[in-house]
């Protein structure tokens, strides 16, 4: 099929890759998320996306992005977790490249990726929600991708869970992503570490002896190692998942729930307890369908692949 250029930019990390109308990722890059210019992140991507089209014959290329899109595509309105206000990204790399854009929010661009080629496929109504520096959620019905009346539909990892709770980049406290997010795993392992407590020495021991070091993805990667403290904090936030679940059913009704962003590496260490407690949530349980909480099948890499196909359109 056609290939085109995607490019997933995050909280940490961007990543890019050459996807095929079949969604296959030929070809991919990563890079580490520069700090806090906005110029030097669209930099990078178009460092990257030039690189991919010297040697690969693409048509198009979309961008996924951490952030609150307007409507129109164009600008990013806000970001928690990116130096974005009222950036108007579109206009800005299109300018670099010399080609046409096509910007969505992350977790929009992953939930079509699994709506048209993973886990939710031909699913009517299907939420997806994107465990990574943050929570990232979004929502397909027949075909097509909630965008709201601003375009800022699905930012469901910015509900408060726990009024007064641990304050959220966003500027509120008590959000569902300080709760089940890669940096929630992370905040609470260093506080542990800080606290000098013996359940953190494996965590010490992989930040390099460093507690501000300690991050999400070194406790998925050990409690799939077996180690139990990690395996404790991946429950801990699988509750919260389906806590949080179990609300957007109330309000959404969804077929199916996917659940991709790097988190969901865990597997069904996450998402077991999530299943427990998205069941034991659930309002009207044993009177109304139970919708599914699957992995996403493109993993974390569903973002570029769905922004990939998005600009095929
Ligand atoms: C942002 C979303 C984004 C998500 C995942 C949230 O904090 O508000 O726009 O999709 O993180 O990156
Ligand atoms: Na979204
Ligand atoms: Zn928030």
């Amino acid at each position: 099929g056609r290939l085109a250029i995607g490019v997933d930019i995050g909280g940490t990390k961007v990543a890019a890759g050459v996807v095929d109308g079949e969604g296959q990722v030929l070809a991919q890059e990563v890079r580490q998320t520069p700090g806090d210019d906005p110029t030097e992140v669209e930099r990078v991507i178009a460092q990257l996306v030039r690189a991919f089209a010297d040697s690969y014959a693409v048509g198009s290329v979309g961008v996924g992005a951490a952030g609150w899109m307007d409507l129109d595509g164009g600008t990013v309105l806000f970001s928690p977790h990116l130096a974005w206000r009222h950036e108007p990204l579109r206009a800005n790399l299109q300018a670099l490249l010399g080609r046409r854009v096509v910007v969505a929010n992350d977790a929009n661009a992953a939930a079509w990726a699994e709506w048209r080629f993973g886990a939710g496929r031909g699913q009517r109504r299907l939420v997806c929600i994107t465990l990574g520096t943050g929570i990232g959620g979004a929502m397909v019905t027949d075909g097509r991708i909630e965008r709201g009346n601003w375009g800022v539909a699905g930012e469901y990892g910015h509900q408060v869970l726990v009024p007064h709770g641990h304050r959220c980049e966003c500027g509120n406290r008590g959000c569902w992503e300080q709760y089940a997010s890669g940096n929630a795993l992370g905040r609470e392992a260093r506080e542990l570490a800080e606290a000098n407590s013996p359940v953190a020495l494996e965590w010490l021991r992989a930040a390099g002896g460093q507690a501000d070091a300690i991050t999400g993805a070194m406790i998925t990667a050990l409690a799939l190692d077996g180690h139990a403290a990690s395996r404790e904090l991946l429950e801990d936030a699988g509750e919260w998942l389906g806590l949080g679940l179990a609300n957007l059913a109330a309000a959404l009704d969804p077929g199916m729930f996917v659940i991709g962003g790097g988190l969901c590496e865990a597997g069904d260490l996450l998402l077991e307890p999530a299943r427990h407690a998205f069941a034991r949530n659930l309002a009207g349980r044993g009177y109304r369908p139970e919708a599914p909480v699957r992995p996403a099948v493109l993993g974390a890499g569903a973002g570029l692949v769905g922004a990939a196909d998005l600009s095929r359109f």
